[in-house]
């Protein structure tokens, strides 16, 4: 009988870089992974699943834009799941699904470990309250930062702000004038690579932290934009991306691998046998 399997679901998902990154850490510490990247879309997504499961799946991370279905779908959830509404990591039990989410803990563990920021008393601020926004701001908030949420549609920066409850607020783009951030994260789906950003950047300083949550091509206007404005210290999400699959690892396999190697890797800077090594 086949072992125990893995995948990420999600539409597009050809692109997805965990396959990569799981069996990297499956390398690191000794593990067959056998992970694969699954394509479904919100309507296919709970028949694949199933099917998954009955092929021997006993985890799955979940990527767009299924992570509120999955966390519908969810028999339970952790409490860091059900804050933020959106599950990114299944974890089979017994007959159903556990639902969790990694997205914020891995963002943290990536702005801690590479760029020595700790938000705790410290002002930030959330540029979208999407889907990718809302486990950040949670994150955020339990981690001690003042949190601002600005957002093209305020409402919705409004109800995300009263969802995190105290510690964040809703401001809209003209209250930024005059205010300065130690962090700003980038979290719309704004950033392709030819966009241009309509955001005012006078809150910016040179010692600003800018991150976006997306890497790649999906991050380069708004690092192009906050260098622009002077920022000094400007990155991508590839670590957070490494970070929550880290995470998500360890739930399923009680080992918690070393993701700078990968991290390396993924960027080009090692060759990927030392990255398993
Ligand atoms: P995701 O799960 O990727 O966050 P989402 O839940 O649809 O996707 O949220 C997309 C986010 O990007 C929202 O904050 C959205 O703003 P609205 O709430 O006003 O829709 C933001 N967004 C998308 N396109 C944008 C654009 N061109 N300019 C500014 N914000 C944009």
């Amino acid at each position: 009988m086949a072992g125990p399997r893995y995948a990420v679901f999600g539409q597009p998902i050809s692109h997805s870089l965990s396959p990569r990154i799981h069996a990297m850490f499956g390398a690191q510490l000794g593990i067959g992974v056998d992970y694969r990247a699954i394509e479904a879309g919100r309507d296919e997504f709970s028949v694949k699943l199933d099917a998954f499961a009955r092929d021997g799946g006993v985890g799955a991370n979940v990527t767009l834009p299924l992570k509120q279905d999955a966390f519908a779908l969810c028999a339970e959830v952790s409490d860091r799941a059900r804050r933020c509404g959106s599950v990114n990591t299944l974890i089979r039990a017994g007959d159903s699904w556990r639902g969790d989410s990694t997205d914020g803990s891995g963002f943290l563990r990536d702005v801690a470990t590479r760029h020595a920021f700790d938000p705790r008393g410290h002002a930030c601020l959330l540029l979208g309250a999407g889907g990718a926004a809302r486990a950040v701001a949670f994150a955020l908030v339990d981690a001690g930062a003042h949190l601002a949420i600005v957002n093209r549609t305020h409402e919705r920066a409004r109800e995300l702000a009263a969802s995190v409850g105290a510690g964040a607020r809703a401001l809209t783009s003209s209250e930024l004038d005059g205010a300065a951030f130690d962090l700003v994260v980038h979290a719309t789906a704004a950033g392709h690579a030819t966009a241009t950003f309509e955001w005012p950047s006078s809150f910016i300083r040179s010692d600003t932290l800018c991150y976006d949550l997306s890497y790649g091509d999906a991050a380069a206007a708004f690092l192009r934009w906050s260098r622009a404005a002077g920022a000094t210290r400007a990155s991508e999400g590839l670590g957070m991306l490494v970070e929550q699959a880290a995470d998500s690892f360890t739930i399923w396999h009680a080992l918690r691998p070393d993701t700078a190697p990968v991290l390396a890797a993924l960027r080009g800077d090692t060759p990927p046998s030392l990255a398993g090594a």
